[in-house]
């Protein structure tokens, strides 16, 4: 399998690690490309893992029809085209989150995901690491019975993105509830298995052009209430997401998982039995239809409608419902 890692950046290095990783094991991986518009970022990469034969490219285009696969470690702005002309190539994608910029986007990526039979995953790590799949395990069995409300906190201090893209809306397409809320977004969902219906965001952009503190509160598919904190100047990095439902309430506050039944004694949840892996690795199972794709289309198009109905009602100053937004594009929701 032929793989061009396009966007040689932090986490191009990571993806382009676990491919070599694969390829020693004895996958059929086969790095032929590393792009980048900065021609000495993929040299460097290159240089780091001695991948003599490989080639640097400054435009991922030149790669187009010559790899069966492509990872996408660029720019937010950049996904969208990467991933449909990848895609329109015959070649599988790994896209790092947020899959898109808009709604517009992720369902046009969805459609074409959908008629294409290819493999296209959105590199979303939580469905791959132990505390969401135990967590996503125990409320699918049912051990919550029907949820009530979800609540989420992410703390990191993003405000350290001043002077890199991810401060420069038009390339980062949003901050912090779209970058690394995306992830927290998308646990939420996922886990749960519901639709986002309605959202409503407050959000403090402490003096940047793209958002640094959010709050936001949504209604999910039959009533479920959501309730999301975004705390972009944290001193460092919090990460908690809890589910409250009819049995009781889960505590998601990796490494842990905390069950407490409404009857009987709380508990830490035994991640052992759950399987622990990374998003390229179940990328190269999934081309090889070793494992099914842990982390489809409809994970990206699902974060992008919640983040979407809530920038809007940024802008409106009232709560949006998502039957809105695709009413707005013309357009059925999958
Ligand atoms: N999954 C995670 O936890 C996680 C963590 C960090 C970043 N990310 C995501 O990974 C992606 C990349 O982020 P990063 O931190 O690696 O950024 P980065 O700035 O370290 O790397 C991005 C690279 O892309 C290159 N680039 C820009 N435009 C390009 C283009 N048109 N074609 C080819 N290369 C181009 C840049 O020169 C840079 O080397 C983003 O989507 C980001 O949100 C995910």
């Amino acid at each position: 399998m032929r793989v061009a890692i396009v966007g040689c950046g932090g986490m191009g290095n990571v993806h382009l690690r676990d491919l070599l990783q694969m390829e020693s094991q004895g996958f059929d991986v086969d790095v032929r490309y590393l792009v980048d518009i900065d021609a000495s970022r993929a040299e460097a990469l290159r240089a780091k893992y001695g991948l003599r034969e490989v080639e640097v490219l400054t435009d991922y285009r030149r790669a187009l029809g010559k790899v069966d696969a492509a990872v996408i470690a660029t720019p937010h702005a950049e996904h969208y085209q990467q991933i449909m002309d990848f895609v329109a190539s015959g070649a599988h994608v790994l896209v790092e989150k947020p899959m898109v910029c808009n709604l517009r986007q992720a369902l046009d990526v969805y459609e074409a995901w959908r008629k294409s039979g290819l493999v296209v995953e959105v590199a979303f790590q939580r469905h791959f690491e132990k505390p969401w799949i135990a967590a996503r395990d125990l409320i699918s069995k049912g051990v919550l019975g029907k949820i009530e409300m979800v609540s989420m906190i992410l703390g990191q201090a993003y405000t350290g993105v001043k002077g890199t893209w991810r401060a420069i809306r038009k390339i980062s397409c949003g901050g912090e509830l779209i970058d690394s809320g995306s992830h927290f977004m998308d646990v939420a969902l996922w886990i749960t298995g519901l639709r986002a219906e309605e959202a409503f965001a407050y959000m403090d952009s402490r003096g940047f052009e793209i958002d640094i503190n959010t709050a936001l509160v949504a209604k999910l598919e039959g009533g479920p209430l959501l309730l999301f904190t975004v705390a972009g100047d944290d001193p460092g990095w919090l990460e908690v997401e809890i589910f409250w439902g009819e049995e009781g309430r889960l505590i998601v506050q990796p490494p842990a998982v905390l069950l407490q039944r409404r009857k009987g004694e709380g508990e830490a949840v035994n991640l052992e039995p759950y399987p622990q892996s990374r998003p390229a690795f179940n990328f190269v199972r999934a081309i090889e239809k070793l494992e099914d794709n842990g982390s489809p289309p409809v994970c990206g198009l699902r974060v992008q409608e919640l983040a979407d109905a809530a920038y809007r009602s940024v802008e409106l100053g009232r709560p949006v419902k998502v039957a809105e937004l695709y009413e707005e594009m013309g357009a059925r929701r999958p």
